[in-house]
């Protein structure tokens, strides 16, 4: 996979990303919020991924933003599909198979925040800072902030960063639940890549039917939820892996997943 400002590498099990445009911070211009597009969907087909990690270039930014520059000649119309474009990319992402790891390694601002925000898990490097600009520069939130942000932290936290343009760190974005831990920068991938590692451990079925199961029912009142889960359980219950789980169990083994 040969992107203009992505780099896509799998190392077994697990796919990195990292979106590169160290010079601007890694701001989300529109090629880069198409080939961030692509990468999702070549990478959403495969099978034998069982995480992803998705980090900045460099050691200053995960994502500083939309691009201003980019945006500061778009029409309304084309603010509206910018966005929408946006949304389409970071609803793929949300909705990839396997889990998704958002390794903050310095700004998340903007459609950064936005975008750890799309990822299922997120961890901080110290250096991290967390917050939606936007009202600071006359526009609103365009890609997912002002809706996913108080699904994770509460509306009252999420309205507070969102109306202030505050800058959180990650100790503060830790307290508030933004993100899962924080570590130094240099243990941030390792760090990550250990976390992939222990989900690529679990039985592959199982782990794309949990993020499914929760991601659905997020969407729902609870009684249509819990019957969500409750098939979601049944048709788990049709895979040989979790004969192979049981199996293993019972006989005091190690479970060797197929994956089906
Ligand atoms: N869009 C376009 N360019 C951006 C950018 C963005 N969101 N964020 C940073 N850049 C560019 C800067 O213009 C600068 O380019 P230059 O060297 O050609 O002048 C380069 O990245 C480095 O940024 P700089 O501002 O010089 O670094 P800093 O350490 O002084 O400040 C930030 C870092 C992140 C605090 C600051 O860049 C910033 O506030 N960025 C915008 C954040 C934002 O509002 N994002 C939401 C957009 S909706």
């Amino acid at each position: 996979m040969t992107f203009a400002n992505l780099l896509v590498e799998t190392d077994g099990a697990v796919a990195v990303v990292t979106i590169n445009r160290p010079r601007v911070l890694n701001a989300l211009d529109g090629t880069t919020v198409r080939e961030l597009g692509e990468a999702v969907a070549q990478l959403a087909a495969r099978n034998d991924l069982r995480a992803v990690i998705l980090t900045g270039a460099g050691d200053r930014a995960f994502v500083a933003g939309a691009d201003i520059a980019f945006m500061r000649g778009l029409s309304p119309l084309e603010a509206k599909e910018f966005a929408r474009a946006g949304h389409a990319v970071f609803q793929a992402l949300e909705g990839m198979p396997m889990p998704v790891i958002a390794a903050v390694n310095g700004f998340a601002l903007g459609g950064g925040c936005e975008l750890a925000l799309a990822c299922d898990i997120r961890v901080a490097a110290e250096n991290a800072q967390f917050g939606q600009p936007e009202v600071g520069l006359g526009i609103i939130a365009g890609f997912g902030g002002t809706q996913r942000l108080p699904r994770l932290v509460g509306p009252g936290l999420a309205k507070e960063m969102l109306l202030t343009a505050d800058r959180w760190d990650a100790q503060r974005a830790r307290a508030a639940g933004l993100v899962n831990h924080v570590v130094p920068g240099e243990e941030l991938l390792p760090f990550c890549r250990d976390l992939a590692g222990r989900i690529a451990r679990q039985g592959p079925v199982a782990v794309r039917l949990t993020k499914e199961a929760v991601n659905g029912g997020l969407q729902m009142d609870l009684d249509t939820a819990l019957a969500w889960e409750a098939n979601l359980f049944g048709l788990v219950f049709a895979t040989s892996d979790r004969a192979e789980g049981m199996d293993a169990f019972l006989q005091k083994r190690k479970p060797a997943f197929g994956g089906r």
